[in-house]
């Protein structure tokens, strides 16, 4: 049988786990923008609208608990890991964030994300949470700092 060049990548390096970022943010580097008509017209786009309604509703539950925990007019950071493009971006807005640090090891989709969130904030005025962006392996990268500072934990 013969190997894709990351399975010869994997079989190769395995004892280096770095290879395998690598080859994950290759990935995901090289998946190109389609936009919404392409993504409606997606084969599996009732499953994505079902697995979207689920985190939606799961990211609004535990939003709506962290906000009964805190004092009026306190501030909600969050720490988005794997962020993508930004698929979760409307989620935060809508859930009424104050923060978010955005990080990912694909720096393509770090840069997308942060675009997506510079068109968002343009249209949305000033109402918009404030956000960092991150390009960083996070099984690798000590984001502590970045979470104590907007007292994540
Ligand atoms: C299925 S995508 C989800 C993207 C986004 N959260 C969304 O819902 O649209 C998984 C993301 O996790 C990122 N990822 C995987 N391993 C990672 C790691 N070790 N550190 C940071 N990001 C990682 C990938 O680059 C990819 O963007």
């Amino acid at each position: 049988m013969e190997l894709s060049s990351n399975d010869a990548k994997l079989s190769q390096n395995s004892s280096q786990g770095s290879y395998h970022s690598e080859i994950i943010a290759d990935h995901y580097n090289a998946l190109e923008e389609k936009g919404l008509i392409a993504r409606d017209n997606s084969r599996i786009i009732h499953m994505r609208n079902f697995n979207n309604w689920i985190k939606s509703t799961l990211l609004s539950v535990f939003l709506k608990r962290v906000k009964a925990s805190k004092k009026e007019g306190e501030d909600i950071n969050v720490l988005d890991m794997g962020c993508g493009k930004g698929g979760d971006l409307f989620k935060w807005r809508d859930g009424g964030v104050t923060h978010a640090i955005f990080a990912d090891l694909a720096e393509t989709s770090v840069r997308q994300c942060e675009q997506r969130y510079e068109d968002l904030k343009r249209r949305s005025g000033k109402r918009l949470f404030s956000a960092e962006f991150i390009s960083a392996d996070c099984t690798r990268v000590c984001l502590l700092l970045f979470c104590c500072y907007h007292e994540l934990l």
